[in-house]
């Protein structure tokens, strides 16, 4: 038996988190067991790599290899297991945000990444991945009145916009997976589009 994994991307403030109970309350009305869950974290070891993560200055390559350890015990502790048990697994970002964060926008490599991602998990990749997308402006607006934010949040527009451009690219390059829901609309159209996703999976 094998459940699914999805995941959830897109930039800081483009809606992610806020659609969570819709995705969990579809496949719950299935009669799917669903594990949600979110990266840096998952498991009391990666939450508290992710305090470290969202608040410490560290080198950008020292910040990639972190994600991965994060990872790499989220993957052993929780998304293996629940996959394995036939549960659905829904995570709140995954390695397309290393690509997007660390290497689309802070210049790690591309293929060191990639190498990592190898590294930790070869056989798996998200069945589905529901990309967030949004203008960077609207992102920016979005989180000046939802939180205080964290170290990624307190970046620039530039830095926004080429988190934009690495997601869409890797949307293009694995198309399979990817969906790109137009979260610059109202709550309810989002919602609606997630659904439609949900219920196809
Ligand atoms: N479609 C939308 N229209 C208006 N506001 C939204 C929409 N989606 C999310 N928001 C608001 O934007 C803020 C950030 O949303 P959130 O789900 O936390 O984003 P993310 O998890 O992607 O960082 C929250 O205050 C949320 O209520
Ligand atoms: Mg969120």
């Amino acid at each position: 038996m094998t459940g699914k994994f999805i995941t959830l991307e897109g930039m800081d403030g483009a809606g992610k988190s806020t659609h969570i109970p819709t995705i969990i309350a579809a496949l719950q009305a299935r009669g799917i067991e669903v594990v949600s869950t979110r990266e840096p974290g998952g498991t009391a070891l990666g939450e508290r790599l992710r305090e470290l993560l969202l608040h410490e200055n560290m080198h950008v390559e020292t910040e990639t290899l972190l994600m991965f350890a994060a990872r790499r015990e989220h993957i052993a502790s929780i998304i293996a297991p629940a996959l394995a048990r036939g549960a659905y697994v829904l995570s709140d970002r995954f390695t397309d945000a290393t690509y997007a964060y660390q290497s689309g926008a802070k210049g790690v490599a591309a293929v060191k990444v990639e190498l990592l991602e190898q590294w930790v998990h070869a056989d798996l990749q998200p069945d589905l991945t529901l990309l967030f997308d949004v203008p960077v402006e609207v992102s920016i607006q979005r989180l000046a009145t939802a939180r205080s934010p964290d170290k990624f949040e307190r970046e620039d527009a530039g830095f926004f916009m080429r988190i934009r451009q690495a997601y869409l690219q890797r949307a293009q390059q694995n198309p399979a997976r990817f969906r790109i829901i137009d979260a610059n609309r109202s709550l309810e159209d989002v919602k609606k589009s997630v659904e439609d996703e949900i219920s196809i999976l």
